[in-house]
């Protein structure tokens, strides 16, 4: 397949121009890292099942009327997205203790909040995206107070519909990330749900037995990192019909 030009290239994901103005192509890559790209590896198949759940999640959302970037599936590993500009940020929901949360404040992992939390960490590499508040995003003008007003609101929208989606297939949202991008229509500007939402980016246990479904397999050694990400998929009902097989398949069937 002819190669289109590449906009950028992150840790998991690949952007290509896309085949009309405003769109472009997002590549799920196999890469997995973690602790700031300290530790990489190669989880097979990952791409695959991220580009599905991702697909799954986003339509899923825009069904409830969350606006975001997604327009379709392309192929095995692409999906066709609006493109934004991206707001430097990473949002982060917490229902329950875990991770940084636990290890910062002396929580027990798997401890309920009273409430969910929603953290702003700043997207730079460099400083190792540092926790930031509502003060240093509005100060260094990475988001207005009314933008911030929009990416919570529809933060805790996402995190209800997530929270409830996923509990019905048994499995805790235990916490997640989320980006957003500003999309520009004429002189109008509307903020949506961008990047993806997959077990990268998702901390997801087992409601019955707490055993983690996400990356945290590949970033505390716990193995089976395929398996937990396909057993996502298959419990949304949406493993590829030929099973792990089809992950290894040619990048550009359908
Ligand atoms: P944390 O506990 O390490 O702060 O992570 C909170 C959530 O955010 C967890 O679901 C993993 C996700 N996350 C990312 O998607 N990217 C990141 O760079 C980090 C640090 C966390």
């Amino acid at each position: 397949m002819a190669r289109r030009r590449q906009v950028y290239e992150g840790k998991a994901k690949i952007l290509f121009e896309g085949p009309e103005p405003g769109t472009l192509v997002q590549y799920f890559k196999d890469d997995a890292t973690a602790f700031n790209a300290q530790k990489k590896g190669t989880i097979t198949g990952k791409g695959v099942l991220n580009n599905r759940i991702s697909e799954y999640l986003m339509t899923r959302l825009s069904e409830i009327g969350v606006p975001n970037h997604f327009i379709r599936r392309l192929n095995m590993r692409e999906q066709l997205i609006r493109e934004v500009e991206i707001i430097p940020l990473e949002v982060v929901v917490r229902n329950v203790a875990a991770g940084s949360l636990s290890k910062r404040l002396g929580i027990e992992e798997g401890t309920r909040l009273p409430r969910s939390i929603i953290e702003f960490y700043y997207k730079n590499d460099q400083l190792g995206d540092p926790m930031v508040s509502e003060e240093h995003i509005t100060c260094f003008g990475w988001a207005s107070t009314q933008d911030i007003d929009d990416i919570v609101a529809l933060t805790l929208r996402v995190n209800d519909f997530l929270s409830g989606l996923f509990l019905g297939v048994g499995i805790t949202l235990v916490d997640f990330k989320l980006e957003f991008g500003r999309l520009w229509e004429n002189e109008d500007m509307r903020i949506v749900l961008a990047d993806e939402i997959s077990p990268d980016n998702c901390r997801l246990w087992d409601a019955k037995t707490g055993e983690k479904m996400d990356k945290d397999r590949f970033r505390r050694d716990l193995g089976q990192v395929e398996e937990a990400y396909q057993e996502v998929a298959r419990r949304l009902g949406i493993l590829p019909e030929a099973g792990v097989r089809d992950l290894k398949g040619p990048e550009t069937v359908q």
